[in-house]
């Protein structure tokens, strides 16, 4: 049978591991946890393998799920609304991090195949306020946009391909680039650049879909934001990349997008550390039910789990 090759787990070492993965032989990190002979983890957090044969009788730590007050629903472009929901005080943190997500539900649905990823788009910490975009498509997210409550099951993380390139930038400067409505993530990858010091260039691709809400946002953080078009412009990002000594990248759109914005970066410098949303298809986000499996270099890579580097799944993406 194909064993993964050496991941890094977004969940590792967090308060969710060992998870089911974990406890059925399948853990994405550990090799002796597939029942390999040797520990070639490279992991130095707490060794989940210790923890797991000493807890093997703990039940796998469930993300709970809470039934929470929705303060303002708004339709802010066709089809397109901007939700506030209240959220308890202890998921504030988490959901701060770059690639938070979390799953909403209709309160009357019993059954988790209702459960509808959502990514956050800011949480204002504050009042405890969680805010998403929600675009209705079906019987998931449709009773979403109505309800005054909703389930939440959270904090899951693995929203981000490069959250290591993110987070490990200090007083650099750092390029954000926007296309279509994948942008609704850049808030957190945006306010831990600027909290690590770094300068922030932000650009938006003209021909994509704008989202006036987190442009606003963008701009009372102080930043300016730069428009330009893929198609037709491109010279603008490479002058800008180029004149500012940029050393990471967020590219924040859809794969061929962030592709053709990885061209033209290898092509200015390939070292420079890049980071892409994680647009896959998430179902349960738990590793558990294989929908959001893609293959890369002939290995199956289970990307609600799987924290990978935006260069390296761009690069290996069958
Ligand atoms: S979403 Fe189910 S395995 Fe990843």
């Amino acid at each position: 049978m194909e064993k993964p090759n050496m991941q890094f787990c977004a969940d590792a070492g967090g308060q969710y591991c060992p998870c089911h993965l974990a406890h059925s032989g399948d853990c994405i990190k550990c090799s002796l946890i597939r029942g390999g002979k040797v520990c070639n983890c490279k992991w130095q957090g707490v060794c989940i393998y210790d923890q797991l044969k000493h807890d093997k009788i703990v039940p796998v730590k469930e993300r709970e799920e809470t039934l929470c007050k929705i303060v303002e629903t708004k339709e802010i472009d066709n089809n397109i609304y901007f939700i506030k929901i209240e959220i308890p005080k202890k998921m504030i943190n988490s959901l701060c991090e770059p690639g938070a997500y979390v799953f909403l539900k209709d309160k009357n649905r019993e059954d988790s195949i209702f459960n509808a990823p959502i990514s956050v788009m800011d949480i204002d910490e504050k009042n405890n306020i969680l805010e998403v975009i929600v675009i209705p498509r079906g019987i998931k997210t449709r009773p979403l946009v109505t309800a005054d409550e909703v389930m939440l099951k959270a904090p899951y993380f693995n929203g981000i391909f490069g959250q290591i390139e993110i987070k490990s930038n200090k007083n650099k400067n750092c390029l954000v680039i926007l296309d279509g409505l994948s942008q609704v993530n850049s808030i957190n990858v945006i306010k831990r650049l600027i909290r690590n010091g770094n300068h922030v260039g932000v650009f938006i691709n003209e021909k994509g879909k704008r989202l006036n809400i987190v442009e606003e946002k963008i701009k009372e953080m102080g930043l300016n934001i730069n428009y330009f078009n893929l198609d037709e412009n491109k010279e603008l990002l490479e002058d800008y990349i180029i004149k500012n000594n940029i050393s990471f990248i967020y590219s924040c759109g859809l794969i061929p997008f962030n592709k053709e914005i990885l061209n033209i970066v290898d092509g200015i410098d390939d070292s420079i550390k890049f980071a892409i949303p994680n647009n896959n298809l998430i179902c349960c986000g738990e590793g558990i039910c294989g929908a959001c499996t893609v293959r890369l270099k002939n290995c199956k890579v289970k990307t609600c789990k799987a924290q990978l580097n935006g260069r390296e799944f761009l690069s290996n993406l069958k």
